[in-house]
């Protein structure tokens, strides 16, 4: 079922004493009620994060994972790992991890693969970069990020699939997709999910935009009718501006 999602991706930052500092703050929110609010701290932080928010509505989620279970990889975490530790969602294919990690869409299919078999949600993440964009390929390019790494997937399976589009243009840089931008991406991306499942399926799937989101874009590109929530790296650092943006809907 579509929900809408507001889902903090803290990459490399937050140690435990700032993670810490971070919950307690986040405790004496008032959570909206009709939004799933996640946070995906640090793997070192994860089991911390979790006992924390017990009582919380707030999910604590991965921001990756390895494809095997288990095995001779050194500094890599398992799915089992993260959920012996509270994590049940993963983001899988962020465009840090495609470029600086080498991984592709064979790779992530196989990551799609064990999160699936290993009961975990995954927020599979798509986005072009600007050459892309500039060139007109990006539609074609996101096409073929979803059927790499995702329409191999049973129609079951989709409960278990949240997509992120995160233009890489836009990540980090304060340059966001313009609402029509991302609502015209969000649209092409329900209707090629349509054109491969169903209807039914496309309608139900969960879909973020990420990229410089922030309190005083939020509203906007949330009120687009195929966008359900954002993922959000900077502004999800600190509570104040993350909590304006779970509440931008
Ligand atoms: P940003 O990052 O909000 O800092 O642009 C988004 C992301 O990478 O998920």
């Amino acid at each position: 079922m579509r929900k809408k999602i507001v889902a903090g991706n803290w990459k490399m930052n937050n140690d435990l004493a700032e993670t810490e500092l971070f919950l307690e703050e986040l405790k004496k929110q008032v959570f909206p009620e009709n939004v799933v609010i996640m946070i995906a701290p640090a793997f070192t932080n994860l089991n911390h994060a979790f006992n924390s928010l017990r009582q919380h509505p707030a999910e604590v989620i991965a921001q990756n994972m390895h494809q095997s279970n288990e095995g001779a990889f050194t500094g890599e975490i398992s799915a089992k790992m993260l959920k012996s530790v509270g994590a049940n969602t993963v983001i899988l294919g962020h465009s840090e991890r495609r470029a600086y990690f080498n991984e592709d869409g064979a790779i992530l299919s196989e990551k799609v693969n064990t999160a699936l078999e290993n009961e975990m949600t995954a927020i599979f993440c798509v986005g072009e970069e600007l050459k892309d964009r500039k060139n007109g390929t990006h539609f074609q390019l996101i096409k073929t990020q979803l059927s790499e790494g995702l329409f191999h997937i049973s129609n079951d399976a989709w409960e278990n699939i949240i997509i992120a589009y995160e233009p890489v243009w836009a990540i980090g840089t304060g340059e966001t997709a313009s609402p029509e931008q991302a609502q015209e991406m969000h649209k092409f991306i329900r209707k090629t999910i349509a054109e491969n499942y169903s209807n039914k399926i496309a309608e139900n799937v969960s879909i973020l935009y990420g990229g410089s989101v922030k309190p005083d874009n939020a509203s906007e590109i949330f009120g687009q009718p195929d966008v359900d929530g954002g993922l959000i790296g900077g502004a999800s650092l600190q509570v104040e501006s993350f909590m304006k943006i779970a509440n931008s809907f």
